[in-house]
């Protein structure tokens, strides 16, 4: 009895590696895809990326203006993107990121002070792609609620916002704790990039 318990544990310990490295060898499945009209679509699963930060109520833009104390945001990166950048400070062709906006609820079940965190209110999201974006290498999407979109022309306010308060590349590096002390090691951080205003 005892030989065959070990057996089968032997053999379940070999189908599991097996199973790892497998897994191991497919291309990565994030980042982004497109309809057949060239169109992003809204990732499904993006909370199973890489999550970097919350924001609560930044009065930069999108949908943050309103009410105190706004809206809160979340960020997610495309998980073999986050692992390139853990090892070299830079995005990789094909990074894509969302940024889920949620209202700020008070008062849900028991809690009788500050804010959690309730519906999406809008998602928006940047795909790193000098091949695809050859005009400005980073596109910008707002999806609202659509399933697919096009990118925002290179004219909207993202761009520009984007390009120049950015620490790394285009992105806000600077609010993504895990993310700063990366950049810095490796030099990647943009010369011109102060962190007080
Ligand atoms: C005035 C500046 C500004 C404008 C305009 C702006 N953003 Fe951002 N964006 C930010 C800041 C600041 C963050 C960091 C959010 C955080 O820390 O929670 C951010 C984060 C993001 C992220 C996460 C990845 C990254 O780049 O760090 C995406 C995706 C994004 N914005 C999309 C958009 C889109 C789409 C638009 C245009 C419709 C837009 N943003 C317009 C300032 C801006």
């Amino acid at each position: 009895m005892k030989r065959i318990i070990l057996l089968l544990l032997g053999v379940s310990v070999l189908a599991v590696e097996w199973r790892l490295s497998v897994d191991a060898q497919q291309p990565s499945a994030d980042g982004p895809r497109y309809a057949e009209n060239g169109q992003l679509l809204r990732p499904a699963d993006y909370r199973d990326w890489v999550y970097l930060t919350s924001g609560l109520g930044m009065t930069y833009g999108p949908a943050g203006a309103g009410n105190p104390p706004g809206n809160f945001d979340n960020v997610f990166v495309s998980r073999a993107a986050y692992q390139r950048f853990m090892t070299m400070g830079k995005w990789p062709a094909k990074t894509m990121f969302v940024l889920e906006i949620r209202r700020a609820d008070q008062h849900v079940s028991i809690n009788n002070g500050g804010y959690t965190q309730g519906d999406v209110v809008t998602l928006e999201a940047s795909v790193k792609d000098e091949g695809r974006f050859p005009e400005t290498g980073w596109a910008y999407f707002a999806f609202g609620t659509a399933p697919s979109v096009a990118p925002l022309p290179a004219s909207a306010s993202c761009y520009s916002c984007h390009r120049q308060n950015t620490a790394v590349e285009w992105t806000f590096v600077q609010f993504y704790p895990t993310l700063m002390g990366i950049a810095r090691r490796m030099g990647t951080v943009k010369p011109e990039y102060v962190d007080k205003h």
